[in-house]
């Protein structure tokens, strides 16, 4: 399904009925990212899926995709789709800063956050000179040489050596993206602000899912986020990387039914 919103024609999933679940996908993914998500909680929930502007099937404006500007147009797209009410905003990685910036920008619109393998934090100095050498490799040599680069660590060191069809299938994601859509997310990662403020004013209810292999972002950062936010529960998946959603699908699934659930039951 696709929808126009005011500066790119954006492609989407949504599925089942209930509260909305936007799912946000991480870098340099797309909302196929989400298959096992959008299959198995679509009977429990809403399930709306975007492709961020620049990935999978929706248009690639040029430009700095600040964390902010992923975040309105969230917004413009739950609009679109007629979703008045509020969300929950589950994001991984990249799709977690969004989250925050969603929060940030919008805090009545959000039901409940799901922030999977993500951080609060900004870019350290060499992490930003990192984001510069990313953008530069993707209009040099285009987005299958980023995705060869990133491919081993985002997966567990298990998942990688064991589990060759998913490799291949994270590798398709990642190598379909635009070279638009990686140099602007590499720049609005750059220069995103440092959420950890915002974590002591969050008011709904709060999800932290992370995997014990993470090899791009420490499991320090996810009981950080925890200590952090008001009475946030954090859950470590086992045999998980940075991909945990795909990596351990049922335990991410019932993770997210189990929170779906609690709100439910907080409902008057
Ligand atoms: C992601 O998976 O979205 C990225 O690894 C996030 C990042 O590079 O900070």
């Amino acid at each position: 399904m696709r929808v126009n919103l005011p500066d790119f024609s954006m492609a989407y999933e949504d599925h089942g009925d209930g509260i909305p679940l936007l799912l946000i996908h991480g870098f340099p993914l797309n909302r196929s990212l989400w298959e096992p998500q959008i299959r198995e909680l679509s009977a429990f929930a809403r399930v709306l899926a975007p492709d961020l502007r620049g990935y999978g099937e929706s248009e690639a404006p040029s430009g700095v995709y600040s964390m902010d500007l992923l975040a309105r147009d969230c917004q413009a797209f739950l609009e679109a789709t007629g979703v008045n009410q509020p969300t929950l905003v589950c994001g991984l990685s990249m799709g977690g800063y969004v989250a925050l910036a969603f929060y940030r920008l919008y805090p009545e619109r959000v039901a409940g956050l799901v922030l999977a393998a993500t951080r609060a934090g900004a870019d350290s100095e060499e992490g930003k000179s990192n984001r510069d050498k990313t953008a530069a490799q993707a209009r040099e040599q285009g987005a299958s040489a980023v995705a060869a680069g990133m491919l081993p660590k985002m997966m567990s060191s298990k998942t990688y050596a064991t589990n060759p069809e998913l490799v291949e299938r994270v590798s398709d994601i990642m190598s379909s993206a635009s070279v638009e859509g990686i140099v602007g997310a590499s720049s609005g990662m750059k220069e995103r602000p440092d959420s950890n403020e915002l974590l002591a004013k969050i008011r709904v209810p709060t999800l932290i899912l992370h995997g014990s292999d993470d090899q791009l972002i420490p499991f320090k950062e996810a009981e950080a986020m925890h200590e952090a936010i008001e009475g946030s529960r954090l859950r470590l998946l086992p045999e998980a990387g940075h991909l945990l959603n795909l990596e351990q699908p049922e335990l991410f699934n019932q993770a997210v039914q189990d929170f779906l659930a609690s709100l439910d039951k907080k409902t008057p």
